[in-house]
């Protein structure tokens, strides 16, 4: 296992974070976290009435954006190990009056049966998960022939004059404003940075999902690299 990834240490951080981790994704983000999870949702090609997973679901702003794009006949389910953050998750779902159910549950061992769902999605989580290779079959798992696992992640941007300028903020700004903002103890805006950078990169994060079984993965570059989506169908 990861260091940087053990589970009680993530759970524990996210829990510190929770009351201010929307409010502290906008802001560090400067609102583009909408666009990158409406671009998700879009790749995932998911139907009204498909039932669609989001796993590492925290306060559930993905699981929020599928209800909203297939409407009130949508069966969305969010999980995520973190109750404090799927509480706040719940409150939004309610005030929202969305058809999204969000439970606990940890993405290494999902309570849901094979090809339980026609899509799985994950947003900033599977960075987060001890064993990567295993969270992506466990979400492969869930979902039958045909559907599609869609993967929103951070990753390095390609152009070199570009990532000096994004690095200055990301390393450096980021890391001072998220943890003041948050008050988190246990430094989780550094952590970011250095989770994104020990993350795969693109391609080595899609062979990743080939080897976890799917096929066809595209990848679609967000925000001049900073963000990218994959997708891979299961055979
Ligand atoms: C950066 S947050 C992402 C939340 C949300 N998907 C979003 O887009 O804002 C990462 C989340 O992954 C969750 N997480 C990490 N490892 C997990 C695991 N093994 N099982 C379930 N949730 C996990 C954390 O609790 C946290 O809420």
């Amino acid at each position: 296992m990861q260091p940087l990834q053990r589970p009680e240490r993530i759970r524990g951080m996210f829990a510190g974070i929770a009351p201010r981790y929307d409010l502290l994704n906008h802001l560090l983000s400067a609102n583009r976290d909408h666009g990158w999870r409406r671009a998700t949702v879009a790749a995932g090609e998911a139907r009204p009435g498909d039932p669609v997973l989001d796993v590492c679901t925290g306060t559930g702003d993905l699981a929020l954006e599928w209800a909203r794009t297939l409407g009130p006949r949508s069966a969305v389910v969010g999980t995520d190990f973190c109750e404090p953050m799927v509480r706040l998750g719940r409150e939004k779902v309610l005030r929202d009056r969305l058809p999204v159910r969000l439970g606990v549950a940890d993405t290494l061992r999902l309570p849901f049966a094979d090809g339980a769902f026609a899509v799985a999605s994950v947003g900033f989580g599977i960075r987060n998960v001890a064993d990567l290779g295993a969270g992506l079959r466990e979400m492969a798992r869930v979902v039958r022939p045909g559907g599609r696992v869609v993967v929103l992640e951070f990753t390095r941007p390609a152009n070199p004059l570009f990532r000096f300028v994004y690095y200055v903020y990301f390393l450096l700004l980021l890391p001072l404003l998220g943890n003041l903002v948050s008050g988190s103890r246990e430094n989780a805006y550094g952590y970011l940075p250095r989770s994104v950078l020990s993350f795969p990169d693109r391609g080595r994060l899609a062979r990743k999902m080939e080897e976890a079984g799917l096929r066809q993965v595209r990848v679609l570059d967000l925000s001049l690299g900073i963000v990218t989506v994959h997708v891979g169908v299961k055979p």
